[in-house]
This record gives structure tokens, sequence and C-alpha cells, in this order.
């Protein structure tokens, strides 16, 4: 064991300096795993530690949760995979929100994201999606939703019957929206066709008609899909945004 007080001057300074920084860098390096802990087990420690922080900065640096309203539980898990690479946890809420009659995504995903996140009083995200069947004229579009539950993909199938152009657009719109602003939106589409016959039991909604390159998206295995779809696309963007510190 060396005796530091033995050491002459310049080393013994030298020394110190190393010891601080190396237990100022652990501590910084640890600091958000640190709060975290505290927060979570010590009711008393959460108080002093918001007051300190701001409830916004640890919101902000540690802790990012983002409510997405939907009732699909499928647009929760492919949106929260897509997302979770960036230490972002979606909470998915069932609150629901008014529904535009629009013949664009946006109105309706931005007008839905304010109205819920002055609603929950938190920063939310929706998503809005459509198919975009270029010899139906863009139809069913914004309609997506209703058409499916009236008609369903049968139907849709039958209205293509002999139909040439099979070309067809998948879009997604996210709109995000803190409490009081505007709301962001984010788009991402993906070109395909509308199959002949249904195919693929993955997936929901129009995935077993929907095929990129042949393959539709009912056929593909999840990370397939969401490293490709409309969603993907929407989500990247979105993701992007927020990585930029928003
Ligand atoms: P909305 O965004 O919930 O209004 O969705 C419109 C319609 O498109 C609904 O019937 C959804 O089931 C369907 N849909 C939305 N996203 C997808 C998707 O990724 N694959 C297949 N169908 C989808």
């Amino acid at each position: 064991m060396i005796d530091i007080r033995s050491l002459p001057l310049v080393p013994k300074v030298i020394l110190i300096a190393g010891f601080t920084i190396g237990i100022v860098s652990f501590i910084l390096f640890l600091r958000y795993p640190i709060i975290l802990i505290l927060m979570k087990y010590s009711p008393q420690y959460r108080e002093f530690i918001k007051r300190t922080l701001g409830a916004k900065k640890i919101k902000k640096t540690i802790m990012r949760k983002i409510i997405f309203v939907t009732g699909n539980p499928h647009k929760v898990r492919e949106a929260g995979d897509i997302l979770s690479h960036l230490g972002i946890t979606l909470e998915q809420n069932n609150c629901g929100y008014p529904e535009l009659q629009e013949d664009e995504l946006e109105p309706i995903a931005g007008f839905g994201a304010r109205w819920a996140a002055d609603k929950l009083d938190y920063e939310v995200m929706v998503d809005d999606s459509g198919l975009f069947i270029e010899a139906l004229g863009g139809f069913p579009g914004p309609y997506s939703a209703y058409v499916f539950d009236t008609l369903g993909n049968e139907r849709i199938l039958k209205l293509m019957e002999g139909e040439t152009n099979r070309r067809a657009v998948f879009k997604c719109v996210i709109g995000y929206c803190r409490p009081g602003e505007e709301p962001y939106l984010f788009s991402g589409e993906v070109d395909g066709e509308i199959a002949d016959e249904m195919r693929g039991n993955g997936g929901f909604g129009y995935d077993p008609i929907f095929a990129v390159s042949g393959v539709t998206f009912g056929e593909m295995g999840e990370e397939e899909k969401n490293g490709l779809s409309h969603r993907y696309a929407a989500l990247t963007e979105f993701a992007q945004w927020l990585k930029k510190g928003q």
C-alpha cells in the first residue's frame, strides 16, 4: 500500500485528481439508473428528485412514456416493437377520439391526437391508417375501418375481380401531441398490390390481401412486416424527430 502523504506534491495532486475524476464519471454514468431506482423504491427521494429536476425533465430524459390512443392491440404491438429500440415505451389507452370525416388521413390523426392529449393531459400518439386501391380511385382510403367492418376482405376481392391494375398503397399517419399544443404529423406509406386471394394467417385487417413483392403482410412474420410497413415508415420519421430531443 502506498501512503499518499509520503508522495511528492505533483504525483499526489495527479493521484487525487484522477481519483476524483473517476468517482465523478462513475456517478455521472450511473446517474439515471440511480435516479430511477431511488424514484421507484423511495417515495421520500421521489418527491425530492421531482422538485429538484422538475417532472418535465425527468420524463424527457429517463422515462419516456407515450400514451398510444387506440383500441387496436395489433397496432400497439407493432409500434411498441419499432419504438422500443429508442427507449420509448408505449402505454395503450382505449379512450377513443372523435374521428373526423375527411378525404385525407392527416386531419383525422391531427384532430384525434390534439383531442386525446387535452383529455388525458399527457403526451399522446394516434395512428390513422388507410388502404388506397388505385383501380378503385383510392377507395377505401380514409374509410378503411368502416369498409373493413362492413365489406371485409372477401368483398373487396370481389370488387377487384377481373381487374388487372392491382396497385395499392397502404398509408399511415402518426399524430403526436402534448396537452395544449398543436399536433405534429408523421406519415409513411408502402407500395404494394391487392392479392388475388386471401393469403396468410398473420397480422390483422387487410394484411391477408395486401402484398409487397408478391408476399402478403399476412404471410410475413411480424419482424418482416415491421421492417417495411407503412407504420414502420411513419414511426421512423417520428422517432428521428424525437431523437432530436423533442
Ligand atoms: P384505422 O387506422 O384504425 O382507422 O384503420 C383503418 C383500417 O385499416 C382498419 O380496418 C384496420 O384494421 C386496417 N389497418 C390499419 N393498419 C393496418 C395494417 O397494418 N395492416 C392491415 N390492416 C390495417
